[in-house]
């Protein structure tokens, strides 16, 4: 059973790397059955839904998008917030009825939720018709834990406090043909006041470079065009490692296997350092677009959340990244409401929203976690009031995105046109290079191309525009 206080120990112990390997006996397990999976969360949840996926069908099992279809059905779930909490509790209400009529099927839960001491003793008290359970730490041993299930027909709930070692050649069933992520690290050691994370990833594990470079060639070799750095914290790559090499080595070695876009998510202000700023800027094919979480712009708050650096010295960094890389787009997370936030503590976050004048931006109310220090402060400022900070945050955003959009008109910029446009099946859609989505005008055939795509029509979460190049 998970545990905070144990999740929460930084061991010595250095992870060994393990290799991934199917056991032969489980490799039928799945056979005629079909599994629905649904994820909640960040990148790192998809991305190891995508694992799970490959996994699953090792064992024979296939893909299907009908849940009410499923023998078996996942949910990868995230605990960022309550809200994400809600969502995934409403949907195991509609399973149980789905369970009742058809007792024969498997239901799991795994991801960063059941990691949470609380959940998991939930589940174990009043959700005890489910029939798999397992954490973030042990994706590796789902056959077993299927196997297990299905001998013993009981629910089993496998979750660790304290991560494990680092499994490389687990399999993957990537969503797309042309952009792929590439895990770089596990965990995150930061500890920001508010956050789950650090309790349900566990400490930070950065893979080699070795294991990430072969990684990347491969996609490389298989044609994908994008790929994406992937951490809770990428700036300390290697901090773990007892090697002299850091994230600005790792993005200029990435950028030197040729493959046409790197990006990387997420980066901490506090770890982003010059030399990473260099390397961005010296290398055309790592995209100018850094994902830069402010979270409050008051020193009084930066301090109670523990983000170690203040209002100033982040505007500094974005001060160097734009003058660096002048056509790079910089995006934000802001938390509003935090615990002890007065009106001129959100003054100052709008104050640096004005200067920054971000390209997008993701806000949320502060949702406290239970186990993390900021759930104990004392918070008096009333739902309404944070809501209307929201609001009156979020309008200021809007109107920086769509300036950032609207100074893209008539431009023609690279586009890497990845699917069918959800709004008008005749369209494609991509991202620019800076990261903001286009609607364009082009054959099927352009598929999986990066194409140069002129402007034509701008809003404020996306853009339409057809193809320049007459390729
Ligand atoms: N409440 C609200 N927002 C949070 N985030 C992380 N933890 C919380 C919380 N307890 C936000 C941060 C982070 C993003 C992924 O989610 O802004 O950058
Ligand atoms: Fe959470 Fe802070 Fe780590 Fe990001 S850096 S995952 S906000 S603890």
């Amino acid at each position: 059973m998970p545990n905070l206080l144990e999740a929460k120990k930084r061991t010595q112990i250095k992870p060994k790397t393990i290799n991934y390997e199917l056991e032969e006996k489980y490799k039928t397990l799945g056979k005629n059955k079909t599994y629905f999976i649904k994820t909640y969360g960040c990148q790192m949840n998809e991305h190891d839904t995508e694992n799970i996926k490959a996994i699953l069908e090792q064992m024979s099992f296939k893909e299907t998008d009908i849940m009410e279809n499923a023998d078996l059905i996942l949910l990868n779930t995230c605990a960022i917030r309550e809200n994400a909490h809600n969502k995934v509790f409403g949907m195991i209400g509609r399973i149980k009825h789905l369970k009742e009529s058809k007792p024969n099927i498997i239901v799991g839960v795994c991801g960063c939720m059941v990691q949470e001491e609380i959940i998991a003793d939930e589940i174990k008290n009043k959700y005890k018709w489910l029939d798999i359970v397992f954490g973030t730490h042990n994706i590796n041993e789902l056959p077993k834990i299927l196997a297990n299930n299905l001998t013993n027909n009981k629910l089993e709930l496998e979750v660790y406090s304290i991560e494990g070692d680092i499994i490389e050649n687990m399999p993957v069933k990537r969503d797309s043909k042309y952009k792929a992520w590439v895990n770089i690290m596990y965990g995150c050691d930061k500890f920001c006041t508010y956050c789950i994370v650090p309790y349900t990833r566990g400490k930070q594990r950065s893979r080699t470079k070795e294991n990430i470079i072969k990684e990347v060639e491969e996609l490389k070799k298989q044609g994908y065009k994008e790929i994406t750095l992937l951490g809770q914290n990428v700036n300390a790559y290697g901090k773990d490692l007892e090697v002299d090499y850091d994230m600005s080595d790792l993005l200029e070695e990435t950028a030197k296997t040729g493959i046409e876009r790197v990006r990387f998510v997420t980066s901490h202000p506090w770890d982003f350092t010059d030399k990473m700023i260099d390397v961005i800027a010296k290398y055309p094919n790592i995209m100018p677009y850094i994902h830069l979480p402010l979270q409050s712009g008051s020193n009084k708050i930066l301090k109670l959340m523990g983000r170690r650096y203040t209002k100033e010295k982040y505007i500094d960094l974005y001060n160097k990244i734009k003058e660096k890389i002048p056509n790079c787009s910089v995006t934000t997370d802001i938390i509003v409401g935090f615990p002890g936030e007065t009106e001129e503590d959100f003054n100052d976050t709008l104050d640096v929203v004005n200067t920054c004048k971000y390209d997008s931006a993701f806000t949320f109310i502060f949702s406290p976690r239970e186990g993390t220090p900021a759930a104990k402060m004392k918070d008096d400022t009333p739902l309404e009031i944070k809501e209307q900070r929201l609001y009156k945050l979020n309008d200021l955003i809007n109107k920086y995105a769509r300036e950032a959009n609207e100074k893209l008109k008539d431009k023609i910029i690279p586009v890497l046109l990845e699917n069918i446009s959800e709004k008008n099946e005749e369209m494609l859609m991509g991202y620019t290079d800076t990261m903001k989505l286009v609607n364009v005008k082009a054959p099927k055939e352009k598929l999986g191309q990066i194409v140069n795509v002129k402007i034509k029509d701008v809003k404020t979460w996306s853009m339409d525009g057809v193809i320049e190049d007459k390729s």
